[in-house]
């Protein structure tokens, strides 16, 4: 049996004192949830002020980003050691955004992702193709991609520790979601993926979120699709009420 996730990926908003307010009214909105995993990821500015409102709650920490390096002259970087110490357990890896205008690719995510599993870190890594992608009919071809080049070289345990977001570019803060079928296809063809480049056992327990344009009217007939273990939220995660309003179906679909 999957857990199921809902993270909250703030990107690049919220200033510390927003940041702070909105974790202490998402406590309080998400207090009573237990069987859903809830994750809030704030810029790296407010990390440490979060991650001291979130010590036992129910909440766990993450981050948008790290560097593979454990330390060194990295000017502007941050590396898992650093995240640990201020309390993060999770860390997002290779969201599009990053790849998009940051220039990163299979291979620093790769290195990325070794890097924060072999530091404790829970990598939550997103793979997705764009629109011209999906309609050259390409979406498996680029999806397969990702998902070979950030496993290049884990082990099955290190797999193990890690979350997948399909996250389809096109879908992303659009306000166009994929349909619940189109979702359930791409998260279906990536376990089956898992399972050729593993095994049967490590497909079948490895979570799968999606995200792009998730909010509360579409996330029910999402999270009906068997293959959805939750969601990677953008803007829907930025207010209490909505946030709060997904993780309430989610953890509802539980029981
Ligand atoms: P969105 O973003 O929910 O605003 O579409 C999702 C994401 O980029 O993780």
């Amino acid at each position: 049996m999957r857990r199921k996730v809902v993270a909250g990926n703030w990107k690049m908003n919220m200033t510390d004192p927003e940041a702070v307010e909105l974790v202490k009214q998402l406590k309080e909105s998400l207090r009573s949830f237990n069987e859903v995993e809830l994750v809030v990821c704030p810029p790296f500015t407010s990390l440490y002020s979060t991650s001291k409102m979130l010590t036992d709650s129910n909440i766990g920490l993450g981050a948008q980003n790290l560097f593979w390096e454990s330390s060194g002259a990295y000017t502007g970087e941050v590396s898992a050691e650093m995240l640990l110490s201020v309390g993060c357990k999770y860390v997002i890896i290779g969201h599009s955004e990053r790849r998009q205008y940051f220039g990163e690719d299979n291979q620093s995510v790769n290195r990325k992702v070794k890097s924060a599993i072999a530091g404790g870190l829970t990598p939550i890594v997103c793979v997705g193709e764009r629109l011209e992608q999906r309609e050259a009919g390409k979406t498996e071809a680029v999806v397969e991609d990702h998902i070979r080049g950030a496993f290049e070289g884990l082990s099955g345990e290190q797999l193990r520790k890690l979350i997948v977001a399909y996250e389809p570019v096109w879908a992303i803060g659009t306000g166009k979601t994929a349909t619940p079928e189109q979702a359930n296809e791409v998260h279906l063809f990536i376990r089956e993926l898992i399972k050729e480049l593993y095994d049967a056992d490590l497909s079948s327990r490895t979570r799968i979120l999606y995200g792009g344009s998730v909010k509360p009217e579409n996330v029910r007939s999402l999270i009906e699709q068997p293959e959805l273990d939750g969601f990677l939220v953008g803007g829907a995660s930025l207010k209490a009420e909505s946030f709060a309003a997904i993780a309430r179906e989610v953890e509802n679909s539980t029981t």
